[in-house]
């Protein structure tokens, strides 16, 4: 029973010995994670049948709390962290270098910009060269902007307080960069600058964990329509009539083209095509004004690895034959390809954030081990480093981030970042915990530390969200 930290090498000494509890083991982890994405929607197609969700819910998404344990996709954060061959010489900095080249070259564009946006102001101190993703969690008496009450938006396991959650302190809280201000997003304003736009999501759970804050943080003005054109619920459109504005999402864990292994057997691995692009997306993006991309926590489940239809690696798969990589390898080439297939859009005018890989906080043991996340405050900046493989798979997605980014300005395709990675990492207080579900319900992950309650630290994605906008627009 050894699948914690450990190395490629060993990975394989290991599984090349291949006792027969090490594939009972693999095999009970992999029916366990495979489970529950496969089945997710059908799971909740027929939940939408049998029980009774107001409509209002029904659309978002909602799931009865009997559904819970079979969709946290993203439960496996510490189960398997990862070692990075590919990179040894990898340091324990949380401010990459990427960000100095971002910085100076968004410091020149935007000193022009200045001069002609004083008059707007804009509410962000007037000073468009901030670095907003260098500070603190500030106290802020004034949150949270909505509750379960004021919003329907807010999925089942994602709602805390419902659950329980004793503590509030956990939702007075807002971001402060160290060299300017950060507005909290303002609904009215933030409707206005999105009239006749467009918005996409794609990624993960944790991306519509992203996109029902901003349903939520916007409900205190208005409720978009549910103009879908498919009855998957992974791929979903809201429009607000009112503004002509439209939000998108669009389900991709991997980012790239994916098959099961075996169609008839759950337990077995994803096959991840990482030189495929995921035309779910893909052919789906080019018009719209933004986009957001994420994917994280799937890369860390037992996968095989393809490039030109050719098996090329596995992480956690039982066979000996095949060389076993890291997760940081898939991750790499996912990225990489997901970037690809946005540098090589002809027609796109929009702007991509790339939202960068957030890190989940289980203390005192893996998810499955009575791991838990039970602070109810912020951590200060020096009170906690970020764990090795989160860094890992930080630095690998900024390092695919900068070469895209510069490919991109040359193909006329924006690409920036939302790096919400050390703010996100200074908040192990906002996750669900044992609050996703009641004290009695059997659930395959216990304590969540991997989504975020809503409301919760993850609306302030949305300020940033708003302040990147402006930028953006101001830009134009
Ligand atoms: C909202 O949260 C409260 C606790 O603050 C809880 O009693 C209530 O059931 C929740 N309502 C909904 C609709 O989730
Ligand atoms: C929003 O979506 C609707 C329905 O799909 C479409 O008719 C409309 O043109 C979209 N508006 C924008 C701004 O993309
Ligand atoms: C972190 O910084 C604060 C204020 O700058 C200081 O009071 C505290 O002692 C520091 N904590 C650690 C662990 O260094
Ligand atoms: C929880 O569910 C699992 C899988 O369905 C089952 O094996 C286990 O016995 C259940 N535990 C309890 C306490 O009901």
């Amino acid at each position: 029973m050894t699948l914690h930290p450990i190395n490629e090498g060993k990975t394989q000494l290991l599984t090349r010995r291949k006792t027969s509890s090490k594939i009972a083991h693999l095999v009970a982890v992999a029916l366990i994670i495979t489970i529950v994405p496969i089945y997710y929607p059908y799971i909740h197609y027929l939940l939408d049948k049998a029980t009774a969700i107001p409509s209002s819910t029904d659309d978002l998404n909602v799931e009865t709390t009997t559904t819970l344990s079979r969709h946290h996709p993203l439960y496996r954060s510490h189960l398997f962290p990862t070692t990075q061959k590919e990179e040894n010489d990898l340091k324990l900095v949380i401010v990459p270098p990427v960000k100095k080249e971002h910085r100076k070259r968004g410091r020149r564009k935007r000193e022009r910009r200045e001069v002609v946006l004083k008059p707007t102001g804009g509410g962000s101190g007037g000073n468009k060269s901030c670095d907003l993703f260098s500070g603190e969690w500030v106290e802020n008496p004034e949150g949270p902007y909505y509750t379960n009450l004021t919003c329907w938006a807010i999925q089942e396991h994602q709602n805390c307080m419902k659950f329980g959650r004793p503590d509030q302190d956990f939702l007075k809280w807002r971001w402060k960069p160290n060299d300017c201000e950060l507005p909290v997003l303002d609904p009215v304003h933030f409707l206005e600058m999105m009239r006749g736009k467009s918005l996409a999501f794609v990624g993960d759970s944790v991306a519509r964990n992203h996109m029902q804050s901003l349903l939520c943080l916007l409900s205190r003005v208005t409720y978009p329509n549910d103009v879908s054109t498919s009855s998957d619920q992974n791929f979903r459109r809201w429009e607000y009539p009112d503004y002509n504005f439209n939000i998108s999402i669009f389900w991709s864990p991997y980012l790239v083209n994916t098959d099961r292994t075996d169609r008839n057997d759950i337990t077995k691995p994803f096959k991840l095509y990482l030189d495929e692009f995921d035309e779910s997306w893909t052919t789906q993006i080019q018009d719209f004004n933004y986009v957001i991309i994420s994917a994280g926590q799937w890369f860390f489940r037992p996968t095989m690895f393809y490039s030109n239809r050719l098996v090329i690696g596995c992480l956690y798969c039982p066979e000996s034959t095949i060389r076993h990589r890291s997760s940081t390898f898939s991750y790499r080439r996912a990225w990489r390809t997901a970037f690809k297939a946005i540098n090589s859009l002809t027609n796109f005018k929009g702007t991509v954030f790339l939202r960068s890989f957030v890190p989940s906080h289980f203390e005192g043991g893996r998810w499955d081990k009575g791991g838990d996340c039970v602070r109810t405050k912020p951590f200060k900046g020096n009170e906690s480093v970020m764990e090795d493989y989160s860094l890992e798979m930080y630095k690998t997605q900024l390092q695919e981030y900068k070469i895209a980014e510069r490919e991109g300005r040359r193909n006329g395709v924006k690409i920036t970042i939302m790096d919400m990675t050390q703010v996100m990492h200074l908040r192990p207080d906002g996750h669900p915990s044992k609050y996703g579900h009641w004290p009695l319900q059997n659930v395959t992950m216990a304590n969540d530390c991997v989504h975020w309650c809503l409301p919760g630290p993850i609306d302030a994605w949305n300020d940033f969200l708003m302040e990147l906008i402006k930028r953006e627009e101001i830009g134009r």
